[in-house]
């Protein structure tokens, strides 16, 4: 049976309602509810315990929400809304029409609100609808990683991936390893497990700390008017009680969910944009994660990662799909479309309610051709007139000029308006009224572009023809996609600018050459990094870092062109010949040299003194000394000279 293994109804409750008159019971069922909830079963409530009860929906239930089962249990059927209805009346017979004790029951059926529900369709990430590829279990963002690293042999490297699916090892079928959210501010977070240690190459002891977590890479996103962040977090077992509830915070029942695991790593961003995105990136470790797998892995691995990027671009997930994974399936009823991030719905004009299958009794107005671009002066355009779920009684279209046109008894009008002229711009207001008097209505604004394709000027008499598939307004000229520029949009951006209508600066140093579209840098001989300002490892040069420098004996070597500087006694073009002997006395070492300097001056001194006092030079011990001193000097200087 349909109602069998019912998720049991959280909050359910009875109360005899005397006082209400014709109300037999109050109930209540929170919006969100399952299809195939129970909401209240008769026989129990009534203490009739009779198995096979028939019982019938009177009335009460328009929209077919709810069914009645064989055992007489008011089940959810179809997806409840509470800011559509919030209250149902039910009126039900219990027993067959020929069973003399059959009678009606009336149930008050109370929907609860419920916080975050239903899911909000927001348009600022709105993703694709993939009608080709075959996407489920397929991300839907393919996220390219590239990144330039440092080996320990002193090697620069670069890596290049696109990802577009979920590693095998991830095992995605196992859900109890991977646990993803999305909301409705275009956040993603995702929660992966780690089970067994030896997955895990580092402690957590060598992340950085922040306020709640270990903050392993923060990366972001500069793009032109918003600020988009993408982390990676650490959480383990250890973890103080409020780093745990952050993470239940950001994940409700994370850790449930992923059934207790030694470590949690957390990746959260946020993507307010439909269009690819770049994330550049960040290590928040006290030591470079790649130090430590150094450490564990040997000599040629990599030590340091100079850069890394992530490119975000939506793929979008099939028809009728949504989730990150595109596992999940739309709801989404009469043609609504459906977000790929919460799987919230888009109605069509005339219906409403979480999945857009209850109808909304109402009046739409549209033109065609519905894009603004091809209604302009000249064209023809058709306004149409739409009822929905309403008999109409009458149906009018007033037009900016305040004449109207009405018909009785229609559910659609249209009115084509042939070489549209600026006097047509205006409001465009579709009212309908039915026998009771309810009146409903919707407008539209004309607002009609000057001029006809491809035209622009006062008098529409210049032409576009835009280059790189660029659209023509009709008074800005050409709108060129990023990275042109030109009234025909025939120029790519001058140097040193970049983007859309050439507005950002470009970051490229040491003359790299920086992408017209996107401001990417291509780096000269000598340099790498992300802007090109990383001169190459010690001994390495030229394009990519990719020459081996040839310098010997601790000689440097140009990041450039490898060529060597040599250091003291060593010459050569790679510093590998000895320099020639110079000569001697220049060899003399310093600490001699002031020997040498204090002799001479100690005889000078000696010798002036003699000739000022006149001393006879046989009767002191001074010219004894004196002579002794110029031996020690001479004996000094000589063996110097002898080495
Ligand atoms: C009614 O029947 C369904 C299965 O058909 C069962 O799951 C449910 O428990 C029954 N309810 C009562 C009150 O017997
Ligand atoms: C429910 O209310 C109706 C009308 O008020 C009454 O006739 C009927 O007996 C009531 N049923 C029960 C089970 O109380
Ligand atoms: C119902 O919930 C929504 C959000 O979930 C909230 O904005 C609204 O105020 C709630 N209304 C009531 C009456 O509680
Ligand atoms: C649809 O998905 C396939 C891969 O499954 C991809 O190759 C293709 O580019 C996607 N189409 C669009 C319009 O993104
Ligand atoms: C799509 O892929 C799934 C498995 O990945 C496969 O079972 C299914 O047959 C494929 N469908 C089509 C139309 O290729
Ligand atoms: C959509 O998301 C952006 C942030 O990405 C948020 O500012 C905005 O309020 C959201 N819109 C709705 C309707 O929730
Ligand atoms: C508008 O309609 C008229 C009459 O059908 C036709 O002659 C004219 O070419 C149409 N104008 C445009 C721009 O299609
Ligand atoms: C419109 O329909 C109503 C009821 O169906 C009918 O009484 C009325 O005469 C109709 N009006 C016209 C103009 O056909
Ligand atoms: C049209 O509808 C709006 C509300 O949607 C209402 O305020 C307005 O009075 C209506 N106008 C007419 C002419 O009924
Ligand atoms: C732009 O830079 C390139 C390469 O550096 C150079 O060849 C070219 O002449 C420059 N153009 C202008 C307009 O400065
Ligand atoms: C290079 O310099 C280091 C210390 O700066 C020194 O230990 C080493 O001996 C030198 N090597 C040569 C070949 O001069």
């Amino acid at each position: 049976m349909a109602v069998k293994g019912i998720i049991l109804l959280l909050d359910l409750y009875f109360l005899l309602c005397r006082a209400d008159e014709g109300i037999n019971f109050t109930v209540s069922v929170f919006e969100n509810a399952k299809i195939g909830t129970s909401v209240v079963s008769l026989p129990k409530m009534l203490g009739e315990e009779k198995a096979e009860l028939p019982c019938v929906m009177l009335d009460g239930d328009r929209y077919g929400r709810f069914s009645v089962s064989t055992n007489c249990t008011v089940v959810v059927a179809r997806p409840l809304d509470w800011s559509v209805q919030s209250e149902y009346l039910l009126k039900l017979r219990v027993g067959g029409l020929q069973d003399p004790g059959h009678h009606v029951v009336r149930i008050k059926l109370n929907v609860r609100n419920v916080s975050g529900y239903p899911p909000v369709y927001n348009e600022t990430c709105e993703t694709p609808i993939n009608l080709t590829g075959n996407r489920s279990n397929e991300f839907q963002f393919s996220i390219s990683l590239s990144a330039e690293a440092e080996t320990a042999a002193g090697d620069v490297v670069s890596y290049e991936t696109t990802i577009s699916k979920p590693f095998e090892r991830w095992k995605m079928d196992d859900n109890s390893k991977l646990v993803i959210t999305t909301d409705n501010n275009c956040q993603v977070r995702m929660a992966f497990a780690v089970r067994n240690l030896k997955d895990v190459a580092f402690e957590s002891g060598q992340w950085k700390r922040r306020e709640n977590s270990y903050q392993v890479l923060s990366c972001h996103a500069e793009s032109d008017d918003i600020l988009s962040e993408l982390s990676i977090e650490l959480f383990d077992h250890k973890n103080h009680r409020e780093d745990l509830r952050y993470l239940e915070q950001q994940i409700p029942q994370a850790i449930e969910k992923l059934q207790n695991p030694i470590l949690i790593w957390l990746l959260s961003f946020a993507f307010p944009t439909k269009s690819k995105t770049r994330y550049v990136c960040q290590f928040l470790t006290l030591l470079d994660p790649f130090e430590i797998s150094h450490k564990q892995f040997g000599r040629n691995v990599i030590v340091h990662v100079e850069t890394l990027t992530l490119d975000f671009t939506p793929v979008g997930c099939g028809p009728g799909k949504y989730g990150i994974l595109c596992d999940q399936i739309c709801i989404c009823k009469n043609g609504a479309r459906c977000h790929g991030f919460n799987g919230a719905c888009k109605c069509t004009a005339g219906w409403q309610g979480v999945a857009c299958d209850i109808p909304k009794p109402g009046v739409s107005v549209t033109t065609i051709p519905s894009d603004l671009s091809d209604i302009y002066i000249s064209a023809n355009v058709t306004v149409h007139c739409q009822v929905h779920h309403v008999s109409a009684t009458m149906l009018a279209l007033r037009l900016p000029d305040g004449s109207e046109i009405a018909r009785s008894n229609a559910t659609r009008l249209e009115q084509t308006l042939f070489n549209l002229q600026s006097r047509d711009n205006g409001p465009y207001k579709c009212r309908a009224s039915d026998a009771d008097g309810n009146v409903f209505n919707a407008t539209i604004v004309l607002d009609i572009a000057k001029c006809p394709p491809n035209r622009k000027g006062e008098l529409c008499d210049e032409a576009c023809d835009c280059l790189q598939g660029a659209t023509c307004d009709w008074r800005a000229g050409c709108v060129c996609p990023p990275g042109w520029t030109g009234t025909r949009c025939q120029a790519t951006c001058p140097n040193g600018t970049f983007g859309e209508r050439c507005l950002k600066k470009c970051r490229c140093r040491n003359g790299a050459s920086c992408s017209p579209s996107d401001g990417k840098c291509t780096c000269t001989a000598g340099w790498y990094g992300l802007w090109c300002d990383v001169p190459c490892p010690r001994y390495r040069h030229g394009l990519g870092c990719r020459l081996t420098c040839t310098c010997k004996n601790n000689a440097t070597c140009d990041n450039v062109d490898g060529s060597c500087t040599c250091v003291a006694h060593w010459t050569g073009k790679n510093c590998d010949e000895k320099q020639a002997e110079p000569l001697l006395e220049s060899l003399v070492p310093i600490g001699s040299m002031i020997v040498l300097a204090g002799c001479v001056a100690t005889i000078i001194m000696l010798y002036k003194r003699k000739q000022v006092c006149g001393r006879e030079p046989d009767r002191d011990g001074e010219t004894e000394a004196l002579l002794q001193l110029e031996q020690v000097c001479w004996f000094v200087c000589s063996s110097r000279r002898l080495h």
